[in-house]
This record gives C-alpha cells, sequence and structure tokens, in this order.
C-alpha cells in the first residue's frame, strides 16, 4: 500500500479548505453560478438529474480500511435521497422507492462515486476525505485524470515490472499540471506491468505497458489514442519500447501535441483518439519532433533519476504481518482447501472463481464480489464499506483495492486464512462465486441518476442478474463479458463486452441495442476490439430474452471446453445474430437506420 507523506497530506487539507471558501463564498453570492461550476468540477462535483454527484479519486485503486471508513461514513451520513418528491423531475423513467442511498460506487476507473451528497454539505464531505488523504481533484473536467492501474499490481504472478511507482511519480506529474489544465478533451491514462492486461489499456487516451527489452532494460510500450464514446479506437503502438525513465519527458510531447492539435471546435471530436486518427504517423512524428526538442532544449528537465523511483517504490510497503512459516506450508495448504472444497461446492467455486494466485505462494488475492442481487453492480452500502474494512485488516494487511470491473480486491490474503475469510464474506454478502461469469458485468448509473442518459441500465442489469442465479448455470456458461452503457458516452464500457448493451433513445422511448464480440485486451477476450451491432434496438422487456437466446446458440455451437468468446469467433456472427433477433417479441419497432446511427 502507498504510504501517503506529510506533503499528500497537507496538499489535499489545503485544497479542502480552498474548496469551502469557494462552496461559502457561492453560498454568499460573491461567485455566480457560473464561475462556481468549474471550481466545483474541478473537485469531482458534478450535478446530475437529481442531486450532485461526487467523484472520488482512488489512485490505481489502492484503499486502505481508514479510507473505506470514511467512504462507509460519507455514504452513511451525507448520501441521502431528499424527502420530496422527485417524481415531477423523474418524468416516468424510474421507480424512484427503488432508487439506493447510502452506497459508493466503484467505477470502472478504480474511483468512487456518491450519487446523493446535497452540495451544502459538499465542503465536509471534502474535509472528511482529506483526512485520509483523498479528494476528488481531476476527477472531472478537461484534464489528466486519476491515473489507473492493474489491481494485481505489485502482487501479480503475471507481472513483469510492479507499474504503481510510475503511476505514482505520473500522478506528481499530472496534478494540477498548468499546461495540461484544460485540454481539448478529458485525458484518460491507464498503467500495467503485467502480460495479462486487467486495465483496458487499449481502450485510454494513453495505454502504458512496463515492459522488459531483450537485454532486460525496464521501459515502456505507449499507446495513443483509444477511447470508447461515439467512435470507439482502440490505442495505436507508437513506441515499442520507450526508457522507463524518460516517461515524463516523452508524454509531455504526446500531451502537448494533443492540446495544440485536439478539436477544440466540436466536443464530439475533441478526444486524442481523433486526432490520432485522423492525423495517423504525421501525429507520431510530431510528438518524436516535440520530444527531441524537450531533450536537446530543455535539458530532459523531467528525467526521472534512479534515486526518485527508488524513493517512490520504497512508498510500496507490504503489510508486515505476513510472513508465514514456509516449511510444508503449500503442501498443508493445498490439501486443506481440497478438503474444505470437496465438501462444499460453493466454497470450490469461490476458489476457482473469486481467489487468484499470488506473486508470494503462501498468499492469495481475493476478490469480494459486488455483483449480487438487488443492488446496482459496483454498489457498496455504508455497512458493507465498514464490513469490508474489516475483512482487509484482518485478512489483508488492511489494504484493498477497487478493480476495473466494479470489485473490491483484498490483494494479501493468507492461504490458510481462505475458509474464514470465505465465511465473513459470505455473511456479508460479498463472496457469490461469480467472478468473470455472465453476471459479473460492468454496468454505468444509466438514467436512474445520470443526466446523459437514453435509457437505463441498472433495471436491464437486475433482470439479467434475476434471470442467472443458478449457480451451476452460470459455471456451465463460463467466463462471459457482459457490458451495458446508458448511452454512447460509454461508461459501462459496452463496446468491449463480449456482450454489450447500449441504451439508445427513440421518439422519447428507451431502447437497447446489443453488440457482439467486444474485448478489452485481457487474456480471455483477446486483442481489444470494439463489438458489431446485431440489429435494430430491442424494448427492454427483449433484452433478457436476446442474451438467453445468444447463450443457448453458445451452449448449442461451444466445443469442450470452449469460452462463449472463442465459440462466438469460431463460428462466426450469424447463429447469434439469428437468435438474437428471432428472441424479438414486441411488435412496436424502433425506427430504422438507427443502428448505423448510434
Ligand atoms: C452519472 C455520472 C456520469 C456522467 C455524467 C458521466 C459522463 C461521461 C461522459 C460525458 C463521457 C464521455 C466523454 C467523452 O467521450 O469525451 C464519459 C466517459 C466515461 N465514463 Fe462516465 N459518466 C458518469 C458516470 C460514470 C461511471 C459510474 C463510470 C464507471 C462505472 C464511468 C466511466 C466512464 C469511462 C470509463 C468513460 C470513458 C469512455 C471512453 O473512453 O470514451 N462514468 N462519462
Ligand atoms: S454511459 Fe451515458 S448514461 Fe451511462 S453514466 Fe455515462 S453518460 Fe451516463
Amino acid at each position: 500500500m502507498y504510504q501517503y507523506t506529510d506533503f499528500d497530506h497537507e496538499f489535499v487539507k489545503l485544497r479542502a479548505a480552498q474548496y469551502r471558501d469557494q462552496l461559502e463564498r457561492w453560498q454568499r453570492g460573491e461567485l455566480a453560478e457560473d464561475e462556481f461550476r468549474p471550481l466545483r468540477l474541478q473537485n469531482g462535483w458534478y450535478v446530475q438529474r437529481f442531486a450532485p454527484m461526487l467523484r472520488v479519486a482512488v489512485p490505481y485503486g489502492e484503499l486502505n480500511s481508514a479510507q473505506l471508513r470514511v467512504l462507509a461514513k460519507i455514504a452513511r451520513d451525507y448520501d441521502n435521497k431528499p424527502d420530496h418528491d422527485l417524481s415531477a423531475a423523474n418524468a416516468g423513467l424510474s421507480d424512484l422507492t427503488s432508487l439506493p442511498d447510502h452506497v459508493a460506487h466503484f467505477t470502472t476507473r478504480q474511483n468512487v462515486q456518491f450519487n446523493w451528497i446535497p452540495l451544502e454539505k459538499s465542503a465536509d464531505v471534502m474535509d472528511l476525505l482529506a483526512s485520509v488523504h483523498m479528494h476528488g481533484i481531476q476527477t472531472s473536467g478537461n484534464c489528466i485524470r486519476n491515473i489507473t492501474s492493474d489491481e494485481r499490481a505489485g502482487i501479480a504472478v503475471d507481472e513483469i515490472v510492479d507499474p504503481r511507482p510510475f503511476a505514482e511519480i505520473l500522478r506528481h506529474w499530472s496534478t494540477l499540471h498548468p499546461e495540461f489544465a484544460f485540454l481539448p478533451r478529458k485525458f484518460k491514462i491507464a498503467i500495467t506491468g503485467a502480460t495479462d492486461d486487467r486495465a483496458a489499456t487499449a481502450w485510454h487516451d494513453v495505454g502504458l505497458h512496463v515492459v522488459r527489452n531483450e537485454a532486460g532494460e525496464v521501459g515502456f510500450r505507449v499507446m495513443v489514442g483509444g477511447g470508447m464514446g461515439r467512435t470507439p479506437v482502440v490505442g495505436t503502438v507508437i513506441r515499442e519500447f520507450l526508457p522507463w525513465n524518460q516517461i515524463i519527458n516523452y508524454l509531455e510531447a504526446v500531451v502537448r501535441v494533443y492540446n495544440r492539435w485536439g478539436r477544440r471546435d466540436n466536443i464530439y471530436k475533441a478526444r486524442i483518439k481523433i486526432l490520432v486518427k485522423a492525423e495517423g504517423q504525421r501525429y507520431i512524428d510530431e510528438v518524436e519532433e516535440e520530444y527531441a526538442e524537450i531533450l536537446a532544449n530543455d535539458g530532459a528537465a523531467h528525467t526521472i533519476s534512479q534515486a526518485e523511483l527508488d524513493r517512490v517504490s520504497a512508498n510500496f510497503v507490504a503489510p508486515a504481518t505476513l510472513n508465514c512459516d514456509k516449511s510444508d506450508a503449500e503442501r498443508k495448504i493445498a490439501n486443506v482447501l481440497r478438503a474444505a472444497a470437496e465438501d462444499d461446492i460453493e466454497f470450490s467455486r469461490w476458489l476457482q472463481q473469486n481467489v487468484a494466485p499470488h506473486k508470494n505462494p503462501d498468499l492469495r488475492i481475493v476478490t469480494l464480489s459486488f455483483k449480487r442481487l438487488g443492488f446496482a453492480p459496483g454498489d457498496a452500502t455504508a455497512d458493507q464499506l465498514d464490513r469490508a474494512a474489516e475483512l482487509a485488516e484482518q485478512f489483508s494487511g488492511g489494504e484493498t483495492r477497487v478493480t476495473h470491473d466494479q470489485n473490491l480486491v483484498l490483494p494479501w490474503v493468507r492461504c490458510d486464512a481462505l475458509p474464514e475469510l470465505w465465511k465473513a464474506a459470505r455473511k456479508l454478502g460479498l463472496a457469490k462465486p461469480n467472478i468473470r461469469l455472465l453476471t459479473d458485468m460492468i454496468v454505468c448509473p444509466g438514467g436512474d441518476f445520470c443526466a446523459l442518459a437514453n435509457a437505463r441500465s441498472l433495471p436491464i442489469a437486475q433482470a439479467i442478474t434475476a434471470r442467472y442465479q443458478d449457480m451451476d448455470e452460470l459455471h456451465d456458461l463460463g467466463e462471459i463479458d457482459l457490458h451495458m452503457s446508458g448511452c454512447i458516452n460509454s461508461c459501462g464500457h459496452h463496446h468491449s463486452g463480449h456482450i454489450g448493451i447500449l441504451g439508445v433513445d427513440k421518439d422519447g422511448q428507451e431502447w437497447y441495442q446489443v453488440t457482439l464480440a467486444g474485448s478489452d485486451g485481457s487474456n480471455l477476450s483477446g486483442q481489444a476490439v470494439a463489438g458489431k451491432v446485431v440489429g435494430p434496438s430491442f424494448a427492454a422487456a427483449e433484452v433478457p430474452e436476446v442474451i438467453e437466446a445468444l447463450l443457448d446458440t453458445y451452449r448449442r455451437e461451444r466445443e469442450a471446453g470452449e469460452t462463449f468468446i472463442n465459440t462466438l469467433r469460431r463460428v462466426g456472427h450469424d447463429p447469434f445474430k439469428l437468435a438474437a433477433n428471432a428472441a424479438r417479441v414486441s411488435t412496436a419497432r424502433a425506427p430504422k437506420g438507427e443502428a448505423q446511427a448510434a
């Protein structure tokens, strides 16, 4: 876990104090609405359908138990659905009694969001966050956003180099960088040092892979121009190997050229993906020129020294209490686990889906599942956050990590503690053995909360979750990425789902477009690619039927041991498309041509 420094502490405290002053001046009428808006946005305060939404930055997903408790307190004391009737504002979209409050929401970029905090309380919330080194700086706006990473960073068995010290150094560089505070559009960086890409790096504005070259030297494979939205683009590799100490100098060139040429005239074309797509080699050449200029004329000002890397790396401290007695431990543990698993199919499934190997053979990485019936995917109640903090302290050296898939990982669990942890997590309803299975879906808040939505995503997610409660069936179906967004902004990463669902609005009604064979770039899914639309959109009630038809096709066509995505790629889209389109039951149809338009 990263040990925050005195500087970090002072920095966020001052920022919270500055925000309180801005809020109070706005409340006194000294700041106009238009003046206050960018100030609150720079601290993560958006205003959504019914209430402000706060996005809290969680650098590379690491949360300690004290931070979890503060998030729990914020959820419990401040995340309150207002008493007054919201139905007028709701325009018939949703049954408001079912919208949860007192919850924190884990996002795909390892952040945490709240949906119901009144703006008047926002400065108090910032103070609480600052008390545990947290904030909302650069979680909004056209700047370099919080940098995300692999939730298994530093502990993954497939890791080449721990990416966290680099993520941390880049955090220092990008935080309040004056030149990059007003980019043409927001800018997202993800970094991994493992062979399995769990951070969807190819879908980011910049995706970084820490690698070693043939000489064993550490460097970066640099991808630029990935992104989703209405124009999904997979990042282009612009450097196969950049020496590690040059990463800031190089990114300075990458972002500067974007800042110079990005389309400020058109919000839909303003992301770096459009520039890289339009200019191709010309963009890359200009980055290289700019980089050469930085090296020659700026004296390579941001070359990272070994001493700085060592200093930052030393701030990542593994829990001290985890030194197990290694004598014969592995065999004994394996025996205990095998016996327990034979006894209990649920425990055995949990070991299979929710428990992953660790760099330290005595330890395991455990995922708590926040994908369960009755809750929005990725939502954690105040009590669950408190209990998760207890689990972290008891079983994982006080540390957790938020995952790209909207779950929470316990990164330092002793093998011999697994049965006890499983029982404790099960009591909390967080031990569903569904990690990477159909119900472990990525879903955005959609029309229930989001002002930009075309359709709701949460009720569709609920209907699918309710339909696939049988664990025998779920395990038989195997690993499937189902991703859903309530509009083309693609917060729910529908483009990268093996099955993607996108909410579209036609004539004031909610419709859902279904895509097939998208990939996030992980080992399970293969090279990152956007899914393809199966045909005209479906009505809400049809969506679970369509999913069932797709899965039936898979069951029919699969060969032994084949995953959904592999069968789909082997047999092609046609039988799946046919089945999906045959699952329509309603006669009312979305207008023609919409599949192309969205
Ligand atoms: C209600 C609150 C939210 C609002 C208003 C919102 C708004 C937006 C908008 C406007 C974009 C597109 C920006 C562009 O392409 O330039 C976007 C992208 C994105 N959002 Fe959200 N979002 C919200 C919640 C979330 C949540 C909860 C998540 C995660 C679960 C999320 C994850 C993302 C991601 C990963 C992208 C980038 C997709 C890309 O590469 O184009 N957002 N969001
Ligand atoms: S995808 Fe659309 S509906 Fe979903 S959170 Fe993003 S902006 Fe809102």
